[in-house]
């Protein structure tokens, strides 16, 4: 099914101080782009075309500065301030007319998936409810935490338990119906005066309503919230974009795959580009799209 997309790229970033006293973590290099361009890639891969930005009022401006209006990728991104950070489902409230009834997939600005077509089918049967998914770590206890019965059934969700019920981590992607915003709107803060993201998958399980895919083994999922897994994020980027010649987390390039942008568009993006390594790529995407098109 068709959804709008929620980037949440807020937050103080003070894991990463004092990287982020000028400019915000979802800005910040992974590899070779702007941590941002790595959720948004996901999005667009996975069909979304109508975008919000929520970000601190003094971040705002520099993604503006960033991504526009996303004409550049045949799409639209509105931006939304979020004025204190409380929590990743205040995302729901602040994007409330954004929204408008549709259903939404949030995503986190930090977050970074790689591998496959791993959410596609997810997407592509959404219908209504929640849909979240599990993905097997180490150190559950720093993340949401679903448990599972013995047929698969997801029966339990804790946010950052002290004794995880199970190692599989609930990743930063999270897709709603538009009932998102009434259930959020019914939460108390938590105990660290957020609205918490858990609390609303909580909501949607005792409903029955909720989803939950487990991602397999070889998928990728990395967050790069401190300054350890920012930079194993960029040496995982860097082995696999020199080691396969193509390029992870590359908006352009899932914007023209996507049908968004059709190939002349491209070629005037491209064009637009300083002469870099990343232009050099695109470069690359057009020729070869335009060589197979001529035979
Ligand atoms: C948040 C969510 C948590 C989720 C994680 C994914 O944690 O609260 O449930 O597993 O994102 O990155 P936070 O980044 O606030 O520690």
């Amino acid at each position: 099914m068709y959804m709008k997309g929620i980037i949440l790229a807020g937050g103080a970033g003070s894991r990463l101080y004092p990287l982020t006293l000028v400019a915000s973590k979802q800005l910040q290099p992974v590899y070779d782009k702007p941590m941002v361009y790595y959720p948004l890639t996901t999005l667009l891969e996975n069909g979304v075309r109508e975008f919000c930005l929520i970000s601190t009022p003094q971040d705002l401006p520099r993604f503006r500065q960033l991504l526009g209006d996303g004409t550049s990728l045949g799409v639209t991104i509105e931006y939304r301030e979020q004025p204190k950070p409380a929590g990743i489902a205040q995302a729901f409230l602040i994007a409330e007319t954004f929204i408008g009834g549709d259903p939404v997939a949030l995503i986190l600005g930090d977050n970074l998936f790689y591998g496959g077509d791993s959410f596609l089918q997810a997407f592509k049967d959404f219908r209504t409810g929640a849909t979240i998914f599990g993905y097997q770590v180490d150190d559950a206890e720093r993340y949401g935490v679903v448990e599972f019965d013995a047929a698969g059934k997801a029966v339990s969700i804790e946010e950052k338990p002290i004794s995880p019920r199970s190692n599989y981590a609930v990743p930063g992607l999270y897709l709603y119906d538009d009932q998102v915003v009434a259930i959020t709107r019914a939460l108390e803060p938590s105990p660290r005066g957020e609205l918490e993201i858990t609390d609303v998958n909580k909501e949607y399980l005792r409903r029955g309503a909720l989803r939950v895919w487990r991602l397999s083994r070889g998928f990728a999922w990395l967050d790069a919230g401190t300054s350890s897994s920012l930079h194993d994020a960029s040496a995982y980027v860097q082995t696999i974009e020199k080691r396969q010649g193509i390029k992870i987390g590359c908006p352009e390039e899932a914007a023209f795959r996507q049908g968004f942008l059709d190939l002349e568009r491209l070629r005037l993006t491209v064009s637009r580009l300083p002469s870099c390594e990343y232009r050099a790529y695109l470069e690359k995407v057009v020729k070869e799209s335009g060589a197979s098109r001529a035979t």
